[in-house]
């Protein structure tokens, strides 16, 4: 990956890390796909993804497993850890100021880490918002993890953690952001990017179903680009976004790292308007 030509984002801590990322759910849940999982880890480790996203939820364990694997054969080459930044998640129903600890530790232990860069409760549940806060605020202290942040938040979510003790040391939203549900631009959007804090857009290709879209294959024509591309692309040129699309196949995998090459016009983003109309009043935030 041409690192002149990647998109950065900026954290509220000032840390700077690629806006592109790679996601896992899916991975680790089939014995029979670790070889294949654990090659397409590897190739987007090559390929220079350095930011990886996961959760204790996603194959039960499994995703993390994997990932702890590709990436202990990575340092194990040289990769310094400095460079990476890895992402997981804690169930809800884990996210006692206690119950963080223990699944902190064990999605450190599959992952083969000492300490994740980035720890989000994955959803929010019935413990409150005050309580999570205080158990990675300790996971802090214990140098289990560096930033913390949630996913599936809305503004008014965002606004309740702000008011919470320690809330607004918040480092990110992540949230389902794409051309197919853009309602993240009305509010929530332009609420992160007054706090400067970026928002890890997840299902950049509503999970498959932009990649082949009609509306993407002119833009995407004008440029010698795939459609995928082009939703990737649109994404990074946001500012403040950080896509994590999921790729287990190598062609998939190349031509995400591409995309940070493919600058879209005011004709392409005007056309991409018409067929993806930005959000006019509130929308509820879509999820997965
Ligand atoms: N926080 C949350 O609640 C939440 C919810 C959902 C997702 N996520 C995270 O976000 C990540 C991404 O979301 P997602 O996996 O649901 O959906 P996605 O990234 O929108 O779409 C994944 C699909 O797109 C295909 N694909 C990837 N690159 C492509 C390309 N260049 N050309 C054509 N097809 C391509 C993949 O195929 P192949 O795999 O065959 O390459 C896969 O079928 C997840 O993996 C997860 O880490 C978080």
């Amino acid at each position: 990956m041409d690192r002149a030509t990647q998109p950065e984002v900026v954290f509220p801590s000032g840390e700077t890390r690629p806006a592109l990322g790679v996601g896992t759910w899916r991975l680790g849940e089939s014995a029979a796909r670790r070889s294949a999982e654990l090659a397409s880890l590897r190739l987007a480790l090559e390929l220079g993804f350095r930011v990886i996203d996961t959760a204790e939820m996603y194959g039960d364990g499994g995703a993390e497993a994997v990932l702890g694997q590709a990436l202990d054969g990575a340092l194990r080459g040289g990769m310094q850890r400095s460079e990476l930044f890895i992402v997981s998640k804690v169930l809800p129903q884990h996210a006692s100021e206690r119950g963080v600890q223990a699944a902190c530790e064990a999605s450190l232990r599959r992952l083969q880490l000492e300490q994740l860069d980035l720890y989000l409760l994955h959803w929010r549940g019935d413990v409150p918002l005050a309580d999570t806060v205080r158990g990675f605020e300790h996971l802090q202290r214990r140098g289990l993890i560096r930033l913390w942040g949630v996913s599936n938040f809305d503004s008014q979510d965002m606004r309740e953690l702000f008011s919470v003790p320690g809330g607004r040391a918040c480092a990110t939203n992540q949230v389902y952001y794409s051309l197919g549900e853009r309602g993240v631009e009305f509010d929530l959007l332009p609420w992160q990017r007054v706090q400067q804090m970026p928002l890890m857009a997840y299902c950049p290709f509503d999970q498959g179903a932009l990649v082949d879209h009609p509306a993407l294959r002119p833009v995407a024509e004008r440029h010698r680009a795939t459609p995928s591309q082009v939703a990737l692309a649109w994404l990074l040129r946001q500012g403040g976004v950080m896509p994590i699309p999921k790729a287990r196949n190598a062609v998939h995998l190349r031509h995400n790292a591409a995309a940070q090459g493919l600058r879209l016009d005011a004709e392409d983003l005007a056309e991409l308007d018409r067929a993806f109309p930005p959000p006019r009043q509130p929308t509820p935030l879509a999820v997965r």
